[in-house]
């Protein structure tokens, strides 16, 4: 069902991904909503696990609109987490207090063959009632992020079990049986596709890809296993939902970077924070509207490393092309939240630079 929603030109985000070089330029950052807040570890102890917190729309809508109170960023992202969909597919996944996530690992093609699409919009009902709520309670010039993790990085997770340092077991699936492994990537298409465009039928308004993992191909698998699946996703939404923009987050892929954005038709990419800004503005700027990319370790140091830092970003990409602030990756727990009111002064006292 569709939000009523207010015209995107009163929402500096979607502006921004329209073509407008806003200023000052909207802000939102990765995983915005979390251990960082205490009113977030609060709400954590009370909702018991992490999935507990992903699946009771209550819970999700109160943590996803903590950061807004706080700063109000320009755009909302759902609270959720990229592993619901292997969970939705039927694979068991749990997060153990720091320890990160842990799922029963694929092991074979019979593994394989118990993943079921058709239970994933079922499954996913709790999801989609918090982004229905969300659409409701959110700012009227707050946008809202709907999201998903890229089928290269979900399968990842799922087939190491967990997080991994070299995904040693995901690329033996990936270069010796790329058949086997090609079909887990369009189980993933479709349940990722579908989700999504439940996600937007729900008032998502924009679209982010993680592909936290992409940077760990070589260049043909890049393409293969990143670039093609991604595109497939993209251009289903784009003819299925017209106009609602993705943005894509290839973290790592340096300087194929413009081949991503060429290839997938994304609307929007996200920075990681290896990448250039001066190359970025020259490279990518003229095909995707950017967001990035602020290294999250400055905003744990602050200070006035932090500020060069910011002002690195608002001067090479902001003001004369579209851009959206945000960090090269996500937020980390042990950040200090007043050195976010801080990146927030700084991004929205700052003078617009000269037009070029
Ligand atoms: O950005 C937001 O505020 C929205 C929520 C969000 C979460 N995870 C919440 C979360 C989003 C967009 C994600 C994406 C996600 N999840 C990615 C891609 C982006 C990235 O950061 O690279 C990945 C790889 C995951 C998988 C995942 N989830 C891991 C590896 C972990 C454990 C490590 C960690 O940071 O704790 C999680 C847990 C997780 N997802 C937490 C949060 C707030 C912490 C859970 C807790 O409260 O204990």
């Amino acid at each position: 069902m569709s939000q009523p929603r207010p015209a995107p030109s009163t929402k500096p985000f979607l502006r921004a991904l329209g073509g407008e070089a806003v200023w000052p330029p909207p802000v939102w950052l990765m995983r915005q909503a979390g251990r960082y807040l205490p009113e977030y570890r609060a709400t954590r102890a009370d909702a018991g696990g992490f999935l507990d917190l992903c699946y009771t729309p209550d819970f999700a809508v109160e943590v996803t609109l903590q950061p807004l109170r706080r700063y109000g960023f320009d755009a909302a992202i759902l609270f959720s987490d990229i592993l619901v969909v292997p969970h939705a597919l039927g694979q068991d996944v749990a997060f153990k207090q720091g320890e990160g996530p842990v799922l029963d690992a694929l092991k074979d093609e019979a593994d394989l063959a118990r993943l079921d699409t058709g239970r994933v919009l079922d499954h996913m009902r709790p999801v989609l009632e918090t982004v229905s709520g969300l659409a409701k309670a959110i700012p009227e010039t707050t946008a809202l992020i709907g999201f998903a993790g890229a089928p290269w990085t979900v399968a990842t997770y799922m087939i190491e079990g967990g997080g991994s340092k070299d995904f040693a077991t995901t690329k033996a699936w990936a270069y010796g049986r790329p058949d086997l492994f090609g079909r887990l990537i369009d189980t993933l298409v479709t349940a990722t596709g579908d989700y999504l465009i439940a996600q937007i039928d729900a008032g998502a308004e924009a679209i982010q890809i993680f592909d936290t993992w992409a940077g760990a191909l070589p260049e043909a698998d890049f393409m293969r296993w990143v670039v093609e699946p991604i595109g497939r996703i993209v251009r289903r939404i784009q003819t299925e939902r017209p106009g609602i923009p993705v943005i894509g987050f290839p973290r790592g892929a340096g300087i194929l970077y413009p081949t991503f954005v060429r290839e997938t038709g994304v609307t929007g990419v996200s920075l990681d924070t290896s990448v250039p800004c001066a190359w970025a503005a020259e490279a990518v700027q003229p095909l995707a509207v950017t967001q990035g990319n602020l290294d999250p370790i400055h905003l744990v140091s602050g200070g006035d490393a932090q500020d060069v830092a910011t002002d690195h970003i608002l001067n090479t990409l902001c003001g004369t092309r579209p851009h959206i602030f945000n960090l090269g990756h996500g937020i980390v727990p042990q950040t200090p939240p007043e050195n976010v009111a801080r990146l927030m002064e700084r991004i929205r006292g700052a003078a617009r630079p000269d037009a070029v």
